[in-house]
């Protein structure tokens, strides 16, 4: 039996996503990314009613990991990308939008078989290329990315009240 389990959302599951989601931007990016800007932020991204509203668009599903106890701890936001950044090719694109594992599960295999999931389902509804932004003082991240076969294709910038970070655009074929 797996220690942990993957499922599609539903909108049903909004209010375990918002918390989710709000948590675990607080733990890898509170510390840089501090208050008043950072509570404006949380509101904005992960409202009930917001995280609601993306789960129900159409092109987007959104992936929650499960310990066995049926407590979330990850979860992949991923959405059919019309109009992806210059640098990344494909016919078919899809983005993933957010992707975090609670600190506490990583370095187990929980964000590779998450990844492995999107690519799986990406590869099901069509997708020939994945694409996602980055912060580029995000090391661990993009070292996860580029071990699971994304490369830097590009670059964007990410508003956070005031402050313009600089992040990656990376990109991989499926
Ligand atoms: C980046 C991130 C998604 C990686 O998730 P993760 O679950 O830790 O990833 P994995 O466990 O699959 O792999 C990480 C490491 O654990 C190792 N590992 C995998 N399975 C393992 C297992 N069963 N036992 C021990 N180690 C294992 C991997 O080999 C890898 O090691 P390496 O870094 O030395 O190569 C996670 O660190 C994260 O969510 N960070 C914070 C949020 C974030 O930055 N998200 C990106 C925003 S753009």
């Amino acid at each position: 039996m797996p220690p942990f389990s993957i499922r599609r959302c539903t909108v049903n599951d909004a209010a375990t996503m918002a918390s989710l989601g709000a948590r675990l931007f607080t733990e890898t990016y509170g510390p840089t990314h501090p208050e008043p800007e950072l509570s404006r932020y949380l509101a904005r991204s992960f409202s009930v009613d917001v995280v609601r509203e993306a789960i129900a668009e159409e092109g987007v599903t959104m992936l929650l990991v499960e310990d066995l106890h049926g407590s979330a701890i990850a979860y992949a936001y991923l959405r059919s990308s019309a109009e992806p950044p210059s640098g990344v090719g494909g016919d078919r694109v899809f983005e993933i939008v957010r992707f975090y594992v609670d600190g506490a599960a990583q370095g187990r295999g929980v964000g590779a078989a998450l990844m492995n999931e999107c690519f799986n389902h990406a590869k099901n509804r069509g997708a020939d290329m994945l694409w996602l932004q980055v912060w580029k003082e995000a090391p661990w991240a993009v070292g996860f990315y580029e071990r699971m076969g994304f490369s830097v294709v590009g670059s964007a910038p990410f508003y956070f009240g005031d402050r313009i970070g600089d992040d990656h655009i990376m990109s991989k074929s499926l």
